[in-house]
């Protein structure tokens, strides 16, 4: 295998999967989630009679909620199961090297990354997680948290009200109204910038669908993981071939809709707040 047909594996199966059926999900939930908030904007009720009406698009919202939680639970599901293979304890897999947890590191590549964007320093030296991928993992966290409970009580009014008074519901809708969308603004741009638009993967980067990186490309993004890897003789456990040009071509439409969407909803949020904001 030549140097450019090497490929490292960065993801695996299973959250290569968790993580396009979280992209689905996600896209429905803000789709008929917006559609509903700015129902009074002409793209609202063309989008709602996309999803069969805006009765209808309350469904689809609740059909997309369900597989929003359980990618959630199968990824937490995925940690237990990871500990148990290896590591032998919670603390080991909490602090350890490639923790999604904060560290001294984050702290100091975040001050390092500062001065490199002004030109008065060095790239920092980027690990198996950056800090901004550490943040944007414990949104979905917060998010579910947030959105998810009270999206619950929406859903199940009657319920929640035998244990809260009725007003809890008009405080959930707004908090639930509010954090999605943040949740959308933010993915839509800042996850979509630090992945996609960033100078080093400029226009589009399908790691997360392949869940392979070329093996030039790791070197330079990942230089710390790259040395460890090596320092261990560890790095051609992580070498593989690419998918065919047709698998990649399929992956490429599947993120390249994802994208056109995510920046449409941005759009048309950003119209509706400046023009018919209500
Ligand atoms: C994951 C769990 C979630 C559940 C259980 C849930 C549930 C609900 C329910 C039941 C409603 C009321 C719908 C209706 O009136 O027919 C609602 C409204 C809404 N949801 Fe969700 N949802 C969830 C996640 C999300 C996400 C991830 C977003 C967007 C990123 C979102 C955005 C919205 C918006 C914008 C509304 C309209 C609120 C308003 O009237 O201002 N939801 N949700």
């Amino acid at each position: 295998m030549s140097i450019k047909d090497k490929y490292v594996l960065r993801f695996t199966r299973l959250n290569r999967g968790l993580h396009v059926f979280m992209i689905i999900s996600f896209l429905i939930l803000s789709l008929t989630g917006m559609s509903l908030k700015f129902s009074y904007t002409g793209w609202a009720k063309v989008l709602s009679k996309f999803f069969g009406g805006f009765e209808s698009a309350g469904y689809w919202h609740r059909f997309a909620a369900v597989i929003m939680i359980i990618v959630f639970v199968a990824h937490l599901v995925d940690v237990v199961r990871v500990k148990r293979k290896e590591f032998s304890s919670w603390k080991a897999l909490l602090i350890g090297k490639n923790s999604m947890l904060f560290n001294k590191k984050d702290w100091q590549d975040f001050k390092e990354s500062l001065k490199w964007f002004i030109g008065k320093g060095e790239r920092p030296e980027y690990g198996r997680w950056t800090y901004w991928e550490k943040f944007d993992y414990f949104a979905v966290f917060w998010g579910m948290f947030v959105i998810g409970s009270t999206g619950m009580t929406l859903w199940f009014p009657e319920f929640f009200t035998n244990f809260f008074p009725g007003w809890m519901l008009n405080v959930a809708t707004i908090i639930h109204s509010d954090e999605a969308l943040l949740a959308t603004g933010f993915i839509f741009t800042i996850h979509f910038f630090n992945t996609h638009l960033r100078p080093e993967k400029f226009p589009m980067d399908i790691v997360i669908f392949s869940g392979r990186v070329p093996l030039e490309e790791f070197k330079l993004d990942r230089p710390q993981e790259y040395k460890e890897l090596v320092e261990k003789g560890e790095l051609d456990k992580y070498i593989v071939e690419q998918y065919p040009p047709i698998v990649l071509r399929g992956m490429k439409i599947f993120g390249w809709t994802a994208l056109s969407i995510g920046f449409s909803i941005i759009i048309w949020i950003i119209y509706a707040m400046i023009f018919v904001y209500r």
